[in-house]
């Protein structure tokens, strides 16, 4: 058991937060708008791998939450809890369909809409430009494995914040490149569903950096006052024995899961371990366009990374045994310390960066009570014991601006689909009815008392 001792009851509700913090959760595009065929929304990767049957339980985006329809409602719940944040992200298809070119007016008026909703709500949006959702036009050119992309993700940008960013002021790059990476073009579990091991996994991490650093300074050129940032998943990486090959198992994959993304943003660096095998991708002056000083950096932290070595992964590492005595769903373990340790890093090895928790959340398998209530207890407990963990490494000194639970909404979790709920709201797919849970409830109190 590597989670720390719980905090006594008495102590409930007495560990307060910064005014201003930021409370709320996060969404995005692909797993909560449905509407994949309307109003001139290009087809995207995860269409496509939908559509090959790649997904575990055979469901679909297709309809998903019906966001796109019901905006107005999410809002609303997010309203009654109090929310002063919220993280949605933008559909790159929707509004350059064909990822180059043509602009889809239908599809910005949509995002116009649902930001006049969420500022009518006195919730402060913050906008993340891709969560996944490539269009197939540029997966069709390679997507995230050649620089060609660099200038239309950069264009994209320009284009979604010219018509929001007189009101949205907050905006995120990408979300997790290192998931897609790896995922995505390195085991193929993700879309596009790739096997490229070792070096697409790096491509992939080098050409978003790149992707990013350009998009930032679009931005920047073009608007003053903006909050600039991006959203990465950091899992501290630990040997899962204490043999020499595991402990060199987890520092490769430190590199690989934490570093590349973080150390080419804040410092402009290739992580050493990683310096040789890149050095073919790195061209003169990358890494300087990769480094940007932003503003904000939004840290989705769900558990640590236990790893061994073993030959025939890419990296010759793998996930080992965690040694714990919880884990949620997802077979994720739950570690809250975990979120403790890389905030503290962050203070250590970056400078103290301005943070905040973008994705914290869990999937369980929820019941519904009779009368129609959903008791999720182990949610409600995740999320408290990981918001006093943030607590503790504010208390330690670390620049943490808020806390923002995955999920709003149960919703679309990838290749896993409609069964897995992350939602501390719960959605009847049948009915579209939102019914929050208890662990709605209970952040909905946290945020009233500014306090854990
Ligand atoms: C993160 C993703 C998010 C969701 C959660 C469970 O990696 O950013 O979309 O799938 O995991």
């Amino acid at each position: 058991m590597t989670t720390v001792p719980l905090p006594s009851a008495a102590a409930k509700g007495t560990r307060r937060f910064p005014k201003g913090f930021l409370w709320g959760a996060s969404t995005s595009a692909y797993q909560i708008e449905g509407a994949t065929e309307e109003d001139g929304r290009g087809p995207d990767i995860w269409d496509t791998f939908t559509k090959a049957g790649k997904i575990q339980d055979g469901t679909n985006a297709r309809v998903a939450c019906d966001h796109y329809h019901r905006y107005k409602e999410d809002v609303a719940i997010m309203k009654a809890a109090g929310f002063n944040a919220y993280r949605f992200s933008i559909a790159w298809p929707r509004i350059i369909p064909a990822g180059t070119g043509a602009v889809n007016s239908k599809g910005l008026d949509f995002y116009d809409r649902l930001v006049d909703e969420i500022l009518k709500a006195g919730i402060r949006p913050m906008g993340c430009l891709y969560h996944w959702d490539l269009p197939q036009p540029l997966e069709d050119k390679g997507g995230w494995q050649g620089r060609e992309i660099v200038g239309p993700f950069a264009d994209y940008a320009r284009v979604v914040t010219k018509r929001l960013g007189d009101r949205v002021k907050d905006w995120m790059m990408l979300n997790e490149p290192n998931v897609v990476a790896i995922f995505g073009y390195g085991v193929g579990e993700h879309a596009p569903g790739l096997h490229l091991g070792e070096q697409g996994i790096l491509r992939a991490l080098h050409h978003q950096n790149l992707a990013q650093g350009s998009a930032l300074r679009a931005i920047a050129a073009e608007h003053k006052g903006m909050t600039l940032g991006t959203v990465t998943n950091i899992q501290p990486s630990r040997p899962d024995s204490d043999s020499e090959k595991d402990r060199a198992a987890a520092i490769r994959w430190d590199a690989v899961w934490n570093r590349v993304t973080v150390d080419g943003l804040l410092r402009g660096a290739v992580p050493d371990v990683l310096a040789e095998k890149m050095a073919g991708m790195v061209k003169p002056g990358d890494m300087e366009l990769a480094k940007y000083p932003i503003d904000l950096l939004g840290i989705n932290y769900y558990s640590r990374c236990t790893m061994k070595h073993e030959e025939g992964h890419p990296f010759d590492a793998w996930w080992g045994d965690p040694k714990v005595d919880r884990y949620t769903f997802m077979g994720w373990p739950v570690q809250p310390d975990g979120l403790y340790d890389l905030l503290m890093e962050f203070k250590h090895l970056y400078g103290n960066p301005a943070v905040y928790i973008a994705e914290n959340g869990a999937a369980y398998e929820d019941t519904v009570a009779p009368d129609g209530s959903v008791h999720d207890v182990e949610r409600t407990r995740f999320i408290r014991e990981h918001i006093e963990q943030v607590h503790r490494a504010l208390t330690d000194g670390a620049n943490i601006k808020g806390y923002l639970a995955w999920s709003l909404l149960d919703n679309f979790e990838w290749a896993f689909g409609l069964a897995k709920r992350f939602g501390i709201v719960r959605v009847d797919y049948e009915t579209q009815k939102r019914t929050p849970k208890d662990s709605y409830k209970m952040l909905a109190e946290v945020i009233r008392n500014n306090a854990v």
